[in-house]
């Protein structure tokens, strides 16, 4: 059986690799494994592959950044002509990034089966970008991977059928099960004891200069009672400086590799983030998550973990952080097959297709 993976944007690496590992020992399974180039610095991209041993893509399409219907369109029309040459006879695509859905997009007209690793999630916000993508990706797939039961009560909803849901857990659980132990003996660099861990690029929080402004300026008023280190995305460290914003004594750094983050996130006093993938982590690892967005696609960091979802107002970001400084976190505990093992369950049914 020839399955081709696809991955393009720094959330996919890790939900990618433990199914390739998986696969792996499958001798039947033929793999080839497709990055679309979404993103493309190195350590947004290369340095991911190496700390997740992921082999080297097979193919990179290498289409960049751009707006979301140039870079969508490029990504199908880079894609459609690989699939017409390796003949998969099955494409797994990961997460919510446009890359997940134009390779759907792709295989669904070529006829192709796709599977969807992270399927079912919903925010019932259609302003966010990535929303449209889930919703579109699990129109289209055949076979729908979901982490929780959130996310098969949603695809029944929209009446897929049954018989194509398969709850099998995080599998970005799974790279983090694994890579923790290397993370926790990672030296601590000079970083403080106790801090607020940060990262934000979603547009709606750092494309609008007062929202970004207001956000920074609670960001820099806790500085003052704690350390606050903040990896910035590309995208937003160009907001930062475009507006002419100020980041006083907030610890700016470059994004950082996998396993310099998971490391960052165990030993820190609370994460303030807008990012999908973060507000599950920090539930798995038991860190306070305060979550600068008016919803969250996954609900269950907030009902069973550690995840406050506060809207993107920096008072009430204030007000959060002091509490949590004083002591009063949000106490949760770890979901159902969150346990480093979803990448095999996915093999095991690929295998019985
Ligand atoms: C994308 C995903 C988002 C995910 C995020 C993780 C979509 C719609 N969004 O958002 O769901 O949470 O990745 O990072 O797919 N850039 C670089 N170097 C890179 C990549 C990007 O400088 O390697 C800059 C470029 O200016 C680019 C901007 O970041 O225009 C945004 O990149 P893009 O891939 O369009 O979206 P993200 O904001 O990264």
């Amino acid at each position: 059986m020839h399955i081709l993976h696809v991955v393009g944007a720094r959330p996919n690496f890790m939900k990618a690799a433990p199914v390739l590992r998986a696969l792996n020992t499958w001798p039947a399974a033929k793999q080839t494994l497709v990055h679309t180039g979404q993103h493309y610095d190195f350590n947004m991209s290369d340095v991911f592959f190496s700390q997740l041993d992921m082999p080297a893509p097979d193919v990179n399409l290498g289409v960049g950044s751009g707006s979301h219907a140039k870079q969508t369109a490029e990504i199908m029309s880079r894609f459609e002509p690989v699939v017409l040459e390796h003949r998969p006879d099955v494409v797994v695509v990961y997460g919510d990034v446009n890359s997940t859905v134009a390779a759907a997009l792709v295989c669904a007209k070529l006829g192709v089966q796709v599977a969807h690793v992270e399927a079912g999630l919903r925010s019932f916000d259609r302003t966010m970008p990535e929303e449209i993508n889930r919703e579109v990706t699990d129109r289209l797939a055949n076979l729908l991977f979901t982490p929780s039961e959130d996310g098969d009560i949603n695809l029944r909803n929209e009446g897929v059928p049954a018989e194509r849901i398969f709850r099998v857990g995080n599998v970005m659980i799974d790279s983090l099960v694994r890579l923790l132990p290397v993370a926790e003996r990672l030296p601590r660099n000079g970083f403080p004891e106790r801090y607020a861990l940060v990262t934000l690029h979603r547009p709606a929080n750092v494309d609008d200069s007062e929202v970004l402004r207001k956000i920074l300026e609670s960001l820099v008023a806790i500085s003052q009672r704690m350390d606050v280190i903040f990896p910035v995305h590309p995208r937003t460290r160009q907001r930062i400086s475009g507006f002419g914003l100020d980041t006083g004594k907030l610890r700016l750094l470059d994004p950082l590799p996998y396993i310099e983050f998971l490391a960052m996130q165990r030993r820190a006093a609370v994460v303030v983030t807008d990012s999908g993938g973060i507000q599950e982590e920090t539930t798995y690892l038991n860190v306070p998550c305060l979550t600068l967005r008016n919803n969250t696609e996954r609900p269950i960091t907030v009902t069973m973990g550690t995840n406050l979802v506060i809207g993107q107002d920096g008072d009430t970001l204030l007000a959060e952080l002091s509490n949590i400084i004083a002591g009063k976190s949000k106490k949760g505990s770890v979901p159902p097959l969150w346990d480093g093992h979803a990448g095999e369950r996915i093999a095991e049914i690929l295998q019985r297709l």
